[in-house]
């Protein structure tokens, strides 16, 4: 299915799975590994990213989502990483989970750069409901991608894949042969996957009511203006949520513990 004809938010969230699965086969591995034990995978987030520029900031990645019952939930500043994201909420969904790189926090050529990408987006295309999942609007050559990188592996990132999810979380809870997100790791590791190990392997703690942690992204290759480029790509998520005061499963996310998780796109 095309994004074009996507008009509704099952059709959107299953677009974007398939997208990510299709880019990732990583991820599908994962996925394959934890179903071929009897699971069956929830989603507790999908990850979006985007530059702080109109028109493609966070609102406009957002619309469909609020367009289709979600709820503004929770807001979070990386300021080491010149970022901010909302996280949206809606019962019996994913959460989405949608970051921004801060333009003006950057110096004056990545803003220049940044700038000349946004202007080539048709702000009408922006309109478009499943706009979130359309890959990348602009063209980008080696040289201008390089020189994001050396400043903000996220920049990069962003010019190299448009709009597209960067991870899906799984939802540990909701496992039933696995009690603990240390099991959970143990199990990927055995299995050879690579987890990004920046700020120890579980970011967060029960203290903090969310623990996670996720794969190092594999390398995809996309095609720039003068070439293909092999790139970081997706990353899979793990999140282990525990119980607040009052009893109920923590929802939000923790800005310290996303802070390191972000590297998991980082060039190795
Ligand atoms: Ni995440």
């Amino acid at each position: 299915m095309s994004a074009d004809t996507i008009h509704d938010l099952d059709a959107l969230l299953n677009h974007m799975w398939q997208d990510y699965l299709g880019m990732n086969p990583q991820a599908r591995a994962v996925r394959d590994l934890f179903e071929a034990r009897g699971e069956r995978v929830v989603n507790d987030h999908i990850a979006l990213r985007t530059y702080s520029l109109a028109p493609v900031g966070i609102e406009a990645l957002a619309r469909p989502f609020l367009a289709s019952g979600y709820q503004e939930c929770g807001h979070y500043t990386f300021p080491a990483k010149k970022l901010r994201a909302v996280h949206f909420d809606a019962p019996g969904r994913p959460k989405v989970f949608i970051s921004e790189l801060l333009v003006d926090a950057m110096p004056a050529d990545i803003q220049e750069i940044i700038a000349d990408l946004v202007a080539q987006v048709d702000p009408a295309t922006t309109h478009d409901f499943a706009f979130c999942t359309s890959g990348r609007p602009w063209s980008v050559d080696h040289a201008t991608w390089r020189r994001l990188a050396e400043v903000s592996e996220y920049a990069a990132w962003v010019a190299a894949h448009g709009f597209r999810p960067n991870h899906f979380t799984v939802l540990v809870n909701a496992l039933e042969t696995l009690d603990s997100l240390e099991e959970v790791n143990t199990l990927l590791m055995a299995n050879g996957f690579e987890l990004n190990r920046a700020g120890g392997l579980i970011k967060g703690s029960p203290v903090q009511l969310l623990e996670q942690s996720s794969t190092v992204a594999n390398v995809v290759q996309v095609q720039l203006a003068d070439g293909p480029l092999e790139v970081p790509g997706c990353y899979y998520e793990f999140a282990q949520r525990h119980p607040d005061a009052s009893g109920d499963l923590y929802q939000g996310f923790i800005a310290s513990s996303a802070d390191r998780i972000f590297e998991s796109t980082d060039r190795r």
